[in-house]
């Protein structure tokens, strides 16, 4: 008999490796919106696998393009001259903001970061990095010091002498982010960056796992000054909010600011693994020694990537992701009007948050968890992040349709009105 896929991942895995669910089924297959279990059963998705399929699951022209690449040629590395790579760039620095154009491509989020931190240090020759709470840069020593979310700060020897972990404009007494704590937070960072020995701030415009968090537009207009101020680099983590999500093809071009560097990965490669830090020429020149990532920008990746950017722009998902996003945002903020346990609803686009509080004005994992095991049990995956584990992620597919939306909100507020009953209320 095959061994259950549960017990394999029980015994095998590296126990970090967790369950979102008490009673999670096994997914086999998927078809864009949707995900089917081991008994066919369907589940409509709306965490995208933590913002990643915006193109939707298995999505064929994606896919069409991914499976002519790997029966044609699948790996050489960067040290033998290939197409897709040079294209993917070409398009990538035809979406980018302001003068980002040079592309240097790994496998995921966190590569990424660690790369761009790498960048910064080369062209500022100065050495340490600047974060923000309720921040999640990644897993390598440099990119989870620089994380600010405490359950994700895992290694016990953390560069802390290299990073700081600056305050950001959530209030964690209101729950919420407050003009008061953004003042707070930009006199920090600027006495801090006064000191001319950062390399880089790192931002993400919209924080994901710290709970769905954008960053008020002129909050992040001030901290762009403060960097140019003090020859601090602006890295945007856009590993969450890039490529169509939040209603722009990058979050942070809705505050007008233009980054140094740009991070992105997960949604560039709709499940392929491919990511990248992107640069301006200038800091880009102060990268000469020779690097390579192995399979970073690999040529299958990279026609992934190719056929999502094409497909954004062909189905306008950015427009989409706006539209529906308002309908989401207005869908949750009436059923905050009508369960209590709702305090906070925020978003852009097709990434929304809604922090659950208990009745004693404290914040609510175990609902949350609750919630979202009844929104399984009832056909719909929702996601959930927040320092707390108390923040609901909405992220779909950018393909999701309104009927889709209005589905996902009846059940959650079943499953709102039915959490009202237990004791985790
Ligand atoms: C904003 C942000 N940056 C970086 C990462 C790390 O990305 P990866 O898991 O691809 O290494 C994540 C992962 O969730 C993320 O949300």
């Amino acid at each position: 008999m095959k061994t259950e896929a549960l017990d394999l991942k029980k015994n095998y895995l590296v126990p970090c490796s967790y369950n979102l669910y008490q009673r999670p089924p096994e997914i086999v297959r998927a078809s864009m919106q949707y995900l089917f279990d081991a008994n066919d059963t369907q589940y409509l998705d709306f965490f995208a696998g933590v913002s990643v399929m915006n193109c939707g699951h298995c999505n064929p022209q994606i896919n069409k393009a991914a499976k002519a690449q790997i029966d044609k040629l699948q790996h050489t590395t960067t040290l033998y001259l290939t197409r897709p790579i040079g294209e993917l760039a070409e398009q990538l620095a035809a979406i980018l903001p302001g003068g980002i154009k040079r592309s240097f491509f790994c496998n995921s989020g966190t590569e990424a970061n660690e790369g761009a931190f790498l960048a910064a240090r080369l062209f500022t020759g100065r050495r340490k990095i600047a974060a923000l709470t309720r921040s999640l840069h990644g897993r390598t020593n440099l990119a989870m010091s620089a994380t600010g979310i405490p359950m994700w700060r895992t290694d016990p020897f953390l560069d802390t002498a290299q990073t700081a972990i600056l305050p950001g404009p959530y209030d964690e007494t209101a729950g919420m982010v407050t003009d008061a704590a953004a003042a707070a937070s930009l006199s920090t960072i600027s006495a801090t960056l006064a000191f001319r020995d950062f390399a880089a701030l790192i931002i993400e415009p919209i924080q994901g796992n710290g709970g769905i968090i954008p960053l008020p537009d002129k909050y992040i207009q001030q901290l762009r000054q403060i960097c140019t101020d003090t020859g601090t680099l602006l890295i945007a983590d856009e590993v969450q909010t890039g490529f169509a999500r939040t209603g722009t093809m990058f979050a942070i071009e809705q505050s007008g600011v233009v980054p140094d560097i740009m991070t992105v990965a997960k949604a560039l490669g709709n499940g392929f693994p491919i990511a990248a830090y992107c640069t301006t020429d200038t800091i880009a020149q102060a990268f000469t020694k020779p690097s390579a990532s192995t399979l970073g920008g690999n040529p299958v990746s990279s026609s992934a990537a190719l056929a999502v950017i094409r497909y954004i722009k062909k189905e306008n998902l950015v427009h989409r992701a706006k539209e529906l996003g308002e309908k989401l945002m207005t869908g949750l903020l009436e059923l905050k009007d009508r369960h209590a346990i709702i305090h906070d609803v925020r978003g852009r686009g097709l990434m929304a948050g809604a922090e659950l509080y208990k009745t004693d004005g404290t914040p609510n994992p175990e609902g949350t968890d609750l919630v979202l095991e009844y929104a399984k049990d009832h056909g719909v995956l929702i996601g959930k992040n927040g320092l707390h584990r108390n923040v609901l992620a909405f992220q779909p597919p950018l393909i999701i349709t309104e009927e889709n939306i209005s589905r996902m909100l009846s059940v959650l507020d079943d499953a709102l009105t039915h959490l009202s009953r237990t004791s985790a209320s």
